[in-house]
């Protein structure tokens, strides 16, 4: 969480600049900075213009039906998502062209064609048919990075049953709350994954979590780790994969679906303890995810993209998944972590396939650059022409070193900026065209009407900072949150009126209009470009008996951008202990996963409140963090913080 007021000269006094170079501007997708001015001009014309690139069952009747802050796009128009991304490739020569290269994490190579994809979607589209999964019904996705995941994806878009998918590093509590909100009858998961060289028990996680999920009446079961699971299979309710492939159908017609149809359902956190179904549509978001994808990255034909997020975000949705798809690009997807067997794995990988566009977070350049840069130099990197980043902000030393030290000084860097909800990239350099500054994600992307607003909702003046807003409709965007129309109104629509779109980021602009992200303005904290909610957290915390109070925030972490730090007191009769600790830490990582495990535990008799009773996490921050203290006078026992800090430092 960031106060949109601090300083932050020192980031925007970064004085290096990155023009493109000649070469790559003259052979960039996009190269006339003209783009800008026209989409400005006339938005509708822009993106129907754009819209097609898509392949329509029926052209729309109206491009926007803006009624804030309810938008439907491309109005009429029939298409169907997995169409998009199979059958009109495999009509062309691009049939026998690589769709995924996968390696997994032990070293397995597969590569599926356009032609192979095609084939598994179809039969597997069959099979959650025969299963009962109609048209509007959701299904839960809770697999390993392998090819039947976005299999899996594309057979749900083939017969427009939204998936929602559920990150492998969520316990089964989460996985629950998911399936349940969402009220999925088929749940599809896998024997188990491998990460670090250890086993991720999905399966047990499923079976857990099935305990308490009335609605599921099957779950499709993929064999990723063999005979070694030891894994249990219901009678009725488990079915193989395999065995359910074996004899299904090779075509399945792909559902004629409305632009506005839901595409899928995906979880993130919010301010509150309960996470958010984005819910996204049909056209929009295939337009968005498309456009952004081929632009932003200069994707070209013969392109090697490799995007190392997880399906289970956004990013891989739009990224690994629908964009290069819908492209016809060849995608890497890997399963595994970067420092498996070695700390070089990513730039073997690179060297391997000779990928041509990196698309990764800074948590992980972070990381790269403690480990050093004899891990990438021990690796041929000449095939990389482009480098990409997303989820939190990159420092500029994580800029320069990405710069130099995987990019050799020759590969644009475009750090990107969007959300869960934006469903495309929305702040982004264009590389043939943009000069980038390293920190900086530069500009809004043509027909994107970004700003930074005051408290009163006011357009702050360059060199000024503020909230980050958007102040019209985008194709891609999220339409509400799944069964809390509400909910989406109140958190997104409302700060600032119910035409201007709420992002919940700090946001500064240079005197050249520049955009400088600065993290988010609310409880929501970024960890290893993970988002998680203090408030997920702290309810997790506060189930467990022993607790009585918790308060949870985001510490500035040199690898992960933030970590979690939570404050706690004990009910009567319990002690504080290295034990209680550890016992605390697994509670988060059963209630909520492991990515939401607390860095740090801190044992506290009381937490230093307002007089009002407002728990006072800007001064728990700077303890954790070990500044001064800031104004304590609104406080209503100043010494509590003076305890505090004394044990903190002795801790
Ligand atoms: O705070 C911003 C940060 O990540 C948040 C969105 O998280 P999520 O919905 O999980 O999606 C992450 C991947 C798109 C934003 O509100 N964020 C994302 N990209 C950037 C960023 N912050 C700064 N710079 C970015 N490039």
């Amino acid at each position: 969480m960031t106060d949109p007021n601090q300083p932050i000269e020192a980031l925007l006094a970064e004085k290096r600049v990155f023009p493109p170079s000649r070469d790559f501007h003259e052979q960039a997708i996009v190269r006339d900075v003209a783009i800008y001015a026209k989409a400005n001009k006339d938005p509708e014309a822009f993106w129907a213009e754009a819209a097609q690139s898509l392949d329509w069952f029926q052209k729309w009747d109206k491009v926007l039906d803006w009624k804030p802050p309810q938008a439907r796009w491309f109005v009429g128009g029939k298409i169907n998502v997995s169409h998009n991304c199979l059958d009109r490739h495999v009509a062309t020569w691009r049939r026998n062209k690589a769709a995924i290269i996968w390696e997994g994490e032990p070293g397995e190579e597969r590569v599926l064609t356009y032609a192979d994809l095609y084939r598994e979607v179809n039969k597997f589209a069959n099979v959650l048919k025969r299963l009962g999964v109609k048209k509007g019904d959701r299904v839960t996705i809770y697999m390993p990075m392998v090819p039947e995941l976005p299999i899996a994806l594309l057979a749900c878009a083939r017969i427009g049953a939204p998936h929602s998918v559920v990150f492998g590093g969520f316990s089964a509590e989460s996985l629950r709350d998911r399936i349940n909100d969402a009220q999925s009858k088929i749940v599809i998961t896998a024997d188990g994954s491998y990460r670090r060289g250890q086993i991720v028990p999905l399966k047990r996680n499923v079976d857990a979590a099935l305990q308490g999920c009335p609605c599921v009446e099957s779950v499709i079961l993929l064999r990723r780790l063999g005979e070694t699971a030891s894994i249990h299979v219901q009678a009725g309710r488990d079915h193989w994969w395999h065995r359910l492939m074996a004899d299904a159908p090779s075509y399945c017609q792909p559902e004629v679906m409305d632009s506005e149809d839901p595409l899928f359902v995906l979880y993130t956190s919010g301010t509150t303890a309960k996470p958010k179904g984005i819910l996204h549509t049909t056209a929009g978001y295939l337009l968005g995810a498309s456009l952004t994808h081929k632009w932003v990255f200069d994707v070209k034909e013969e392109d090697v993209f490799w995007c190392t997020a997880d399906i289970g975000w956004v990013t891989g949705h739009s990224y690994i998944v629908y964009g290069p798809l819908a492209n016809g690009t060849t995608g890497l997807m890997y399963e595994g972590s970067p420092d498996w067997p070695e700390k070089d794995r990513w730039w073997a990988l690179i060297e391997k396939y000779r990928v041509n566009i990196l698309y990764t977070a800074p948590t992980a350049i972070r990381a790269f650059m403690r480990w050093g840069e004899k891990y990438p130099n021990s690796h041929d990197l000449s095939s990389l022409r482009l480098l990409g980043s997303v989820g939190e902000p990159i420092n500029p030393e994580a800029w320069m070193w990405y710069h130099e030290a995987i990019g050799k000084g020759r590969c644009p860097i475009v750090d990107t900026w969007w959300q869960t909800e934006t469903g495309m990239i929305l702040i982004s350099p264009l590389p043939g065209i943009t000069t980038t500054k390293p920190g900086s994600a530069t500009f809004p992307l043509p027909g994107i009407n970004a700003d930074v607003v005051d408290e009163a909702a006011r357009s702050v003046p360059l060199g000024g900072g503020g909230y980050l807003v958007l102040k019209s409709p985008w194709p891609a965007m999220a339409r509400t949150i799944y069964g809390d129309q509400d909910r989406y109104v109140e958190v997104y629509w409302k700060r600032f009126g119910k035409n201007v779109y709420f992002a919940g980021d700090g946001c500064k602009r240079d005197e050249e209009g520049y955009f400088w992200l600065l993290g988010r303005v609310d409880d929501v904290m970024n960890v290893a470009g993970h988002r998680i909610s203090t408030m997920e957290v702290e309810s997790a915390l506060v189930d467990h008996p022993e607790v009585a109070e918790a308060a949870v925030i985001g510490k500035k972490d040199e690898i992960k951008g933030e970590a979690i730090a939570a404050f706690v007191t004990l009910k009567e009769g319990s002690t504080a202990s290295p034990d209680k600790m550890n016992e605390l830490r697994q509670h988060v990582v059963k209630k909520i996963g492991p990515i939401a495990r607390p860095d740090n535990i801190y044992f506290a008799a009381e937490l230093p409140k307002t007089r009002s009773g407002k728990i006072m996490r800007r001064l728990l921050r700077d303890i954790a963090e070990g500044r001064a203290l800031g104004d304590t006078t609104t406080l209503a026992d100043p010494a509590v913080v003076a305890v505090l800090r004394g044990q903190y430092e002795e801790g």
